[in-house]
């Protein structure tokens, strides 16, 4: 069953906060270009937040798509002035993850692991880890500085029937909760979550807690992986994130830093 959301309870629960400015739509392109659009048009729009039920050009991380059929996603995107220099970004985009895996939680009683750089994923028994939500930050930058960030999330909560093709590698909220879940529930408990972070990351040693939580959530340290980049593949061990969010992989003795690329963890031998 698809429930709607009207986002009245998520507007009066988060009434206070710097998310209390939330827009409900049934359709649109892209949450992400959208809150964008908004932003070229009118430089000045303060913090605010898109849901949409369904969206017909969805965008994924390195320019891929994102699909989910209506009302089985919680689909949404925040636009934050994040007063952060552009090298300190990831670590807003962390801060969704963890409230994300936090919320998924409290909500549902699952507990989400990330995987690098920032999904959200469940690991099987056999140690295979499928993809819950993926998040995708993009940012405007003017003179140097972050004019705007928006953050927009991918949550697979109720899928209405499993679909054989994406089992291996992908998985819903309502398979582990062994009930439907309730998308407000689930956003507005994110929110509140992100905003408690957000605050916490302004105060001193709040940036170091947050990569510590991260660390600690992570399904990617400790891994051998696979990083599919743009110059090709390596193949090693995750060992560490580093402060600047990149990815530490220890190959032969070497430990390389990788900013951006495709992470497949690999079974162990
Ligand atoms: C990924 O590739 O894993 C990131 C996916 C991000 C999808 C979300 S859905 C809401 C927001 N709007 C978009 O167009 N993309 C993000």
């Amino acid at each position: 069953m698809v429930t709607a959301m009207s986002g009245d309870r998520a507007r009066t629960a988060l009434a206070g906060t710097r998310f209390a400015r939330i827009d409900w739509v049934d359709e649109t392109g892209s949450t992400n270009a959208d809150l964008l659009a908004g932003v070229a048009a009118d430089g000045d729009v303060g913090e605010r937040v898109l849901v949409a039920e369904h969206q017909t050009a969805g965008r994924g991380r390195l320019g891929r798509t994102w699909e989910a059929p209506p009302g089985t996603s919680l689909l949404f995107s925040v636009l934050l002035r994040p007063g952060l220099p552009v090298e300190s970004l990831h670590l807003v985009t962390m801060a969704v993850a963890l409230a994300a895996s936090d919320a998924c939680e409290a909500v549902a009683g699952v507990r989400p692991r990330l995987k690098w750089p920032n999904d959200l994923v469940v690991v099987g028994a056999d140690g295979a880890t499928r993809k819950l939500a993926g998040i995708l930050a993009e940012s405007v930058v003017r003179d140097g500085a972050v004019a705007a960030l928006v953050v927009g999330t991918g949550i697979n909560v109720n899928w209405p029937r499993d679909p054989a093709e994406l089992a291996a590698i992908a998985t819903a909220l309502d398979h582990h909760a062994g009930s439907e879940v309730d998308r407000e529930d689930l956003l507005v408990a994110i929110l509140r979550g992100f905003d408690s972070i957000l605050a916490a990351l302004g105060e001193p040693g709040g940036a170091a807690a947050l990569l510590m939580r991260y660390r600690h959530l992570s399904a990617t340290l400790g891994r051998r992986v696979r990083v599919e980049l743009a110059s090709g593949a390596l193949e090693g061990v995750a060992v560490d994130v580093a402060d600047d969010g990149h990815l530490l992989v220890e190959l032969g003795g070497e430990v390389v830093s990788v900013a951006a690329g495709d992470v497949v963890h690999l079974r162990p031998a």
